[in-house]
């Protein structure tokens, strides 16, 4: 594996990581040292600028926010549900501390994702690929969608950094690695298995939103590509509605018709599950209007829908 292309398969990982640190975006060329890195950072900066830099440690005060976020979960998001808040850090903590910092499998959470069994109503499930900023709106006005961030691990890890260090019984506050020299890095291991979980768990109607506006849309490195597509289970999942969404600035580069969705839906067929795909879901572009209204495309919209209320209202 190069240097550059593990970061490549952590595009969604890396959102989530990194997409609140906007102070520390390093320049193109330190972010990644390979060759082929570089090329890709050049053409594609977002997919490297993050993991390649390894100037973050353990995200401060992450005992804290841990448990606090999972008493806040316990006691507001889901009430009702009963989690040892406390074992669940003592758990963590064991799978990470105390290990060199890219050694930590999927297997040493083993028994943190014992303490945290979750199920969830069928129909609900909502899955994205670099599409992050849109999805959790889109999540938060239809409440009845339900992202990984929204499950206990998800709710929990969300946006933290971690590693130990193999000499000390701490996490390392100073520096962890970055993603492309890690096989098993201790946030990936985390988030590959909370992926698997939650693709296993699906059932019912599923969503897929996918960024139109990218080439690879579909792309059998992401998480969605790789971890959670293989994960459904076509005989608990009754269809897979897919949404392609394009800026409305464009580019419109992929569609249900056109590059790599059509892959997508192959290995659907394969597979033998249902499927919708829509191009342009009128809730979706009007979530995407209302955060910029002075859009042509948009004035468009508005002007269609201030017609119509004339029409009613006369
Ligand atoms: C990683 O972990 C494995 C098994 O736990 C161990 O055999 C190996 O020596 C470790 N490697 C490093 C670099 O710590
Ligand atoms: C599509 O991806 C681009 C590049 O990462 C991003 O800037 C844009 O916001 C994404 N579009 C949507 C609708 O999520
Ligand atoms: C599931 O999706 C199919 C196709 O979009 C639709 O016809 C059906 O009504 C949906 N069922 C539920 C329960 O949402």
């Amino acid at each position: 594996m190069t240097r550059c292309s593990l970061p490549l398969s952590l595009g969604r990982i890396k959102d989530r990581l990194l997409i609140k640190r906007p102070t520390t975006m390093p320049s193109v060329k330190s972010a990644c040292s390979a060759i082929i890195g570089i090329v890709i950072c050049i053409s594609v900066p977002q997919l490297c600028f993050g993991p390649a830099q390894a100037v973050f440690g353990t995200t401060p005060n992450i005992k804290h926010i841990v448990i606090g976020r999972c008493f806040t979960y316990t006691t507001l998001v889901q009430p009702g549900l009963r989690y040892d808040c406390e074992e669940i850090w003592r758990q963590f903590e064991k799978a990470v501390v105390q290990q060199s910092s890219c050694n930590v499998t999927e297997e040493h959470y083993f028994e943190m994702f014992n303490m945290m069994p979750e199920i969830w109503p069928c129909d609900r499930f909502l899955f994205w690929s670099k599409t992050r900023v849109l999805v959790h709106s889109y999540a938060a006005v239809f409440r009845h969608f339900w992202t990984l961030e929204d499950t206990l691990v998800g709710y929990l890890f969300n946006d933290l950094v971690w590693c130990g260090q193999e000499e000390d019984s701490d996490f390392d506050f100073n520096v962890c690695p970055a993603w492309s020299t890690c096989r098993t890095h201790p946030v990936y291991s985390l988030w590959k298995r909370a992926s698997q979980n939650f693709a296993e768990m699906a059932c019912g109607n599923i969503t897929v939103l996918l960024n139109g506006s990218v080439v690879n849309a579909f792309n059998k490195k992401s998480m969605f590509g790789s971890i959670e597509l293989d994960s459904l289970n076509p005989q608990r999942v009754n269809y897979v509605n897919i949404k392609v969404v394009t800026n409305p600035e464009g580019p419109h580069i992929e569609s249900c018709s056109q590059g790599s969705i059509l892959e997508l839906i192959q290995i659907l067929l394969s597979r033998g599950f249902q499927w919708t795909c829509t191009d342009s879901d009128l809730a979706l572009v009007i979530l995407q209007c209302v955060q910029d209204l002075n859009h042509p495309s948009c004035q468009m919209l508005a002007n269609n829908m201030l017609q119509q209320k004339d029409l009613t209202s006369t």
